[in-house]
């Protein structure tokens, strides 16, 4: 069996994409389950996030978007200090693949997993820039589902629309397999703006929104600077953040969807 692949995205910057890739890894370890981060922002967050610090010679995303190479995918794979989470991982070099105009840069990412064994992994988590531009199609190429993180903000119905409108223009063509799977409200604070912005975005968008929200709390700036998976990190309320991310990967429902090989 070969893991699902899901592209955790939102064109709009700082709604929690990088928290909830780390956030799902660290559930999946806490359980001993393996998991894949490939990190596809050249902001590299998710690499300096699980505490890996880049050799000059590694071999990052860059180097799998930069060429058109069957199976790359494997060369790039690196553990980290997480037990159970492997990296690929991205340096700002990442950033110059936006202005490649290779006919087939979108299926770059897709070639270079092509053939690689996964089912090592119970997942692969894409953590995605904040953009619609190239990187972000060459991932939704290569996944089979999407995660949208939002924030619950008066943009957010609308921000949803537009990823929920390439995400439809790339079923079209080229990948038909891609799944919209759910929509995660991230950095939910209680306050009555939050609230009234949360109910209009599950008004909308139903049960594709994930009936667990994430928390906005302190413990998860802490454990990030900490480079501390948050189901091992000790302090403020990061019990409340560890029981949002195991629940919200039991809605994701792993398993019953992962993919034959
Ligand atoms: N649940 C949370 N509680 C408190 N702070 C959070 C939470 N989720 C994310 N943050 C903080 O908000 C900021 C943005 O989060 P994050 O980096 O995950 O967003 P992003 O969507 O990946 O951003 P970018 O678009 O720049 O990649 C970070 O400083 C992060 O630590
Ligand atoms: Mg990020």
């Amino acid at each position: 069996m070969q893991p699902r692949r899901i592209a955790v995205a939102n064109q709009k910057g700082g709604v929690g994409k990088t928290a909830t890739v780390l956030g799902l890894a660290s559930a999946l370890s806490a359980r001993n389950q393996h998991v894949l981060v490939v990190d596809m922002d050249p902001q590299g967050n998710a690499t300096t996030g699980l505490g890996v610090e880049l050799e000059d010679d590694a071999v990052t995303a860059y180097d799998l978007m930069s060429r058109t190479d069957e199976g790359t995918a494997a060369n790039a794979v690196i553990a980290t200090p997480w037990e159970c989470v492997d990296l690929i991982p991205a340096s700002v070099a990442l950033a110059n693949i936006e202005a490649d105009g290779a006919n087939d840069l979108i299926f770059r990412l897709d070639v270079a997993f092509e053939g690689v064994d996964l089912s090592a992994y119970s997942l692969v988590l894409f953590d995605c820039p904040p953009s619609l531009g190239k990187l972000l199609f060459a991932v939704l190429c290569a996944a089979d589902g999407v995660v949208a993180v939002t924030e619950p903000t008066i943009d957010s119905v609308s921000g949803v629309g537009n990823l929920e409108e390439t995400i439809r223009s790339v079923t079209r063509r080229p990948n038909p397999n891609l799944s919209f799977d759910k929509i995660v409200i991230s950095r939910k604070r209680n306050t009555g703006e939050h609230t009234f912005r949360e109910h209009e975005l599950r008004e909308v968008y139903g049960d594709l929104v994930a009936a667990t929200s994430i928390p906005e709390l302190a413990a998860r700036q802490d454990a990030h600077s900490a480079h501390t998976q948050i189901h091992k990190f000790r302090g403020g309320r990061s019990l409340a953040l560890q029981l949002a991310y195991t629940d919200l990967l039991d809605e994701l429902n792993i398993a019953a969807k992962e993919t034959a090989s």
